[in-house]
């Protein structure tokens, strides 16, 4: 049997380490230096965590440099082409694909448990107008706590379910009275006739005693979006939902701070970044002028929605995306001012030297943006429909961390570079 470890050699004392080799199902091996410190003294430093496993799971699987992508063992153009989002959203929730029955009781639980206290309106109408959506979706979450705080300690399969069914059947309700309420307009509450996607839609866009028409490839185009951002491993909001968990916060909580981190522009909010960025660049003449600041290290500008820490090839997502976005184009007749400067930029990007050196493709976000503006989903509200498909990845991988035994709470340390004792005697 080989010797599974890996030998570390300090060459100023000429000490060696030994680390266990742990063997995933698939996937890189992973050296367990749980022990580093206590044997040698010292920490090891990672910045951004590119070299660290954070985790066991069993719920995601990305092959960056493949361009795969996995939900429980199910690849991502099977789900979003042959799937619906609360498929996926049970999938990653239950471990297993959901059967006829099962599925139509899902809906059914989520069509229920839609509605939010009538208390939590007062907590929306103190927010100023044009507040961002994604302030009072994050406030409106953490504020399930002091409307359905059953208590503190979750801590049974069926409590992390009850939470779980709840949380992910209310958040686009929240959400869309969080747009409601940013615009000044009425209240929409859930249609029991409606599905998952298209309540959200009809919520957005209804208005009282009125009848809309939602198309089919609208709905179809959202629920693809939702499935294709409903789990990723462990990027920066899922790191952050569990770091909250493992200090034993509520889970309204773990998944308010999970929101807070997917807001910032190089994460989940980098899709509404990138219309604003197209839109900035206006024409195709001027894109040559902005790939060039791109390429600038002495310029901090950033082409959004290019780039990612894990996909060094193709992001899956964005392929099954920019299908969907050429089916809209024919479909809705759609301007193509915006999406001729887009692709005016990634034809430059793919072709690039600086781009290609890097690995610099279009990522999730470069379509979803494009896309959702399609629907005419306001682009304060593109990081919500992030929130939205993301939140059962969130809540699985909450879960999975519950289940743990002995959960150890999230405390790295650092390379302190800081001054030395100069406390005055006193
Ligand atoms: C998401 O992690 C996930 O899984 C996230 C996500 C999910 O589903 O949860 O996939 C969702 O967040 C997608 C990413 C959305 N963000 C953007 O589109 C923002 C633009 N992209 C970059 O900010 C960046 O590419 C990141 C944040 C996505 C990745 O950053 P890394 O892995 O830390 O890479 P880096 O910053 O170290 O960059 C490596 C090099 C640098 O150049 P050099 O110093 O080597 O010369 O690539 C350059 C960077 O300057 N670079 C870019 C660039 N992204 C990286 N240059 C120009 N434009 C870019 N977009």
């Amino acid at each position: 049997m080989p010797n599974r470890t890996v030998t570390m050699i300090d060459n100023r004392t000429g000490e060696k380490y030994d680390f266990p080799i742990l063997e995933p199902t698939i996937g890189p091996d992973v050296v367990d230096i749980s022990t580093f410190y206590g044997n040698t003294g010292m920490f090891t430093f990672d910045r951004g965590f590119t070299s660290t496993a954070s985790c066991r799971s069993k719920i995601t699987y990305i092959d960056g440099g493949k361009g795969q992508l996995m939900y429980r063992g199910y690849d991502i153009a099977y789900l979003a082409t042959q799937k619906t989002f609360l498929d996926s959203a049970y999938l990653l929730l239950n471990n297993d694909l959901p059967d006829e029955e099962t599925l139509a009781s899902f809906t059914e639980e989520m069509k229920k448990r839609s509605f939010i206290h009538e208390g939590m309106k007062k907590l929306f109408d103190a927010f100023p107008d044009n507040a961002h959506p994604m302030a009072i979706l994050s406030a409106g979450v953490s504020a399930l706590s002091t409307f359905y705080f059953d208590h503190l300690d979750v801590d049974t399969p069926e409590e992390y379910m009850e939470m779980a069914h709840r949380i992910v059947a209310k958040i686009p309700t929240i959400a869309a009275l969080s747009y409601r309420y940013s615009q000044g307009l009425p209240v929409i509450y859930p249609d029991m006739n409606k599905g998952f996607t298209e309540n959200f839609l009809y919520m957005l866009r209804g208005y009282p005693h009125h009848h809309i028409d939602l198309k089919p490839i609208e709905v179809k185009a959202l629920d693809t979006i939702f499935t294709l951002h409903a789990d990723h491993e462990q990027n920066a909001s899922t790191t952050t939902v569990r770091v909250v968990a493992s200090t034993h916060a509520h889970p309204y909580a773990c998944i308010a701070s999970g929101i807070a981190a997917l807001w910032g522009r190089a994460h989940g909010g980098a899709n509404e970044s990138v219309i604003r960025q197209l839109e900035m660049i206006g024409s195709v003449e001027n894109v040559d002028k902005y790939i060039a600041k791109a390429k600038d290290p002495d310029d901090p500008f950033r082409l959004m929605g290019f780039g990612h820490r894990v996909y060094k090839n193709f992001d899956p997502r964005a392929t099954i995306l920019k299908e969907i976005q050429q089916e809209l184009v024919q479909e809705l007749n759609l301007d193509t001012g915006l999406m001729a400067v887009a692709k005016k930029i990634e034809e430059i990007a793919l072709s690039d030297e600086y781009f290609i050196k890097r690995n610099l493709y279009p990522n999730i976000d470069f379509y979803s943006g494009i896309i959702l503006q399609a629907l005419k989903i306001p682009k304060e509200m593109f990081a919500v429909i992030f929130v939205i498909g993301r939140t059962p990845g969130w809540i699985s991988q909450w879960i999975e961390l519950k289940e743990q035994d002995n959960i150890k709470i999230a405390r790295p340390r650092q390379l302190y570079l800081g001054p030395l004792d100069r406390t005055p005697k006193y």
